[in-house]
């Protein structure tokens, strides 16, 4: 029987538990209720991180080092006071991380420190290769075992529930709709503070190393609802993803690189110096862009990443999760080279935020993946992500204890109108539009951009866009129809950002304008304003 559509009322909802949404969780205050979602137990990126968490530990080391490695990694882009504000907050995330109980790797008393693309320093903190895992899992348990946290898995939320208001910060959020996967039915929660953690958008891209969910369904949340996004054109490309028939997503860490890993062709030829002096460990951008130059040049459809120069029990030791990965593949690393490619990996920008992670819409936070915080400008650096996960985290659960306090009653929203609605009979035609949006955005806007393809893409995107919209507003509503609009959304939001940067920077490299621009700026979207 069917139990209908339920409202729930919290103080705080955080759509999201990976460790964006988990840190805003735990850090709000205990007699605040909150409701964390997630549309699928199995989460999101943060479980897949390998490499680590940045943060200045060693006495050679500096903050400066560390903020002027991320200034140079953005390529002109990243907003310098933000960079100071995680950076200089590096060190307490990492107490705090271990206060929660993650086990970061240790050599004799001190953490063990790795290396990473663009950091001048040993600064990366790790657990083994599987740091992401050891993080998620911390705080999972810890977010269970606290009282005033309820999890609702299986939740997909749909779209933002708000007060329109007259002018600019008198727009609030109210809550939000959302699907409940096992009833069918589309609940609302009310809320004094919604937090979108929901992470990126690789997925817009057919190849990438993100897991299925990353199909910027926040990102698409906010556009509608009102809010600014930014700079979407700098889709980051992870140089090295395995490429193998049977291997789905799978990422070789950076720090193979970071502990002498040497790119080849597959003659053999180092080819990394030619382009960067840093090599191997130049900035991501630059890596990936030099592994497509290679493939194009010679018609390769991957290249091969070498760490055989390493002792056996070193690469075991280092790379447990990976070496076991590549043997049940029939590579062994310490012996054979590994088949990389590039693959879609990080999504740098996204829905504008401040300092406290708050967005243009009162009460909206967006932290993690899903913001642009002005931290990574053009190129993210390696390790600099889940760093900003918990930097923002806590400062939005800061900001919110400020904000929110217990027994304020909540508004009244709109309820979920269903009424119009039949079951769908066009399954195959939504598994068809995912296909191709996602080969589109390889094809028109991938590592290499030219203004032909991107309004190629843009064409296709909007005739999507307008088929997709049909359907959402004619069909009873499943987890891959809210997922489709959204990505399709997003990759309208990619491209017309990257239309409107007329240079090449960073992530962003088009033929048509190669050179830099001499006033750099953020790319910025405004709703109601882009046609
Ligand atoms: P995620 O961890 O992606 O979590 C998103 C959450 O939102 C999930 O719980 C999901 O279920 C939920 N969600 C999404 N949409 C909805 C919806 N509509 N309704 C309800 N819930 C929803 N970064 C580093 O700094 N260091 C690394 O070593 C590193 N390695 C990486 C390796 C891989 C393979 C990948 C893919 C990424 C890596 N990154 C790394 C990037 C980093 O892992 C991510 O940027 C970060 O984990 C994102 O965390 P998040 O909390 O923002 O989102
Ligand atoms: C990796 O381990 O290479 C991923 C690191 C990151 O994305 O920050």
């Amino acid at each position: 029987m069917s139990v209908g559509p339920q409202l729930h009322q919290v103080d705080v909802l955080v759509l999201g538990a990976g460790a964006a949404g988990l840190t805003a969780a735990l850090s709000v205050p205990k007699d605040l209720s909150v409701a964390v979602l997630t549309k699928d137990p199995s989460g999101g990126s943060t479980r897949w991180a390998q490499g680590g968490v940045a943060a200045v530990i060693d006495d050679q080391d500096s903050i400066e080092s560390h903020v002027q490695d991320t200034l140079i990694a953005g390529a002109g882009l990243c907003h310098q006071d933000v960079v100071e504000h995680v950076v200089g907050s590096a060190r307490d995330a990492i107490d705090w991380l271990v206060e929660q109980g993650v086990a970061f790797t240790k050599s004799d008393q001190s953490f063990h420190l790795t290396r990473e693309g663009g950091h001048s320093h040993r600064r990366i903190l790790h657990a083994a290769d599987a740091t992401g895992w050891a993080i998620q899992d911390a705080l999972d348990q810890q977010a269970s075992a606290t009282a005033n946290i309820t999890f609702y898995h299986n939740f997909i939320a749909v779209d933002l529930c708000f007060d329109r208001g007259r002018g600019p910060r008198t727009r609030r959020v109210r809550g939000c709709h959302v699907l409940n996967k096992q009833t069918g039915e589309v609940d609302t929660f009310l809320a004094h503070a919604v937090v979108l953690a929901t992470g990126g958008a690789s997925k817009a891209y057919v190849y990438t190393s993100n897991p299925d969910g990353a199909s910027g369904d926040g990102i698409a949340m906010a556009w509608r609802a009102g809010c600014r996004v930014a700079n979407l054109e700098f889709n980051q490309f992870h140089p090295t993803c395995l490429y193998h028939p049977d291997a789905k997503s799978f990422l070789i860490s950076e720090a193979v690189r970071g502990e002498g890993g040497i790119l080849r062709l597959p003659d053999g030829t180092r080819f990394m110096p030619g382009f960067d002096p840093r090599a191997e460990l130049a900035p991501r951008d630059i890596v990936a862009r030099a592994i497509d130059h290679e493939m194009k040049r010679i018609g390769a459809d991957h290249l091969y990443l070498d760490i055989t120069h390493r002792e056996p029990s070193f690469i075991k030791d280092h790379f447990p999760t990976i070496y076991q990965r590549l043997i049940e593949l029939e590579i062994d690393m310490t012996r054979q080279w590994i088949p990389v490619v590039p693959a879609a990996h990080y999504t740098c920008g996204g829905v504008l935020v401040d300092l406290h992670g708050e967005t243009d819409l009162a009460g909206l936070y967006a932290i993690g993946e899903v913001s642009s915080t002005g931290l990574h400008g053009a190129n993210r650096m390696a390790s600099n992500s889940l760093l900003e996960c918990i930097v923002y985290g806590r400062a939005t659960a800061a900001h919110i204890a400020q904000t929110v306090k217990t027994k304020m009653p909540h508004a009244t929203v709109n309820p979920w109108d269903a009424s119009q609605v039949i079951d769908s009979d066009e399954d195959v035609v939504i598994a068809h539009n995912w296909a191709e949006i996602r080969r589109f955005m390889w094809d028109y806007v991938g590592i290499v951009r030219t203004d032909k393809r991107l309004q190629r893409a843009l064409n296709r995107a909007q005739l999507l866009a307008r088929e997709i919209e049909d359907f959402y507003a004619n069909y009873r509503i499943t987890t891959h129809l809210i997922e489709l609009r959204n990505l399709v959304v997003v990759a309208e939001l990619i491209i017309r950002c990257a239309l409107k940067r007329e240079e090449s920077r960073g992530l962003h490299f088009t033929l048509d304008h190669p050179d830099l621009s001499k006033h750099p700026d953020d790319t910025i979207l405004i709703p109601g304003k882009e046609r």
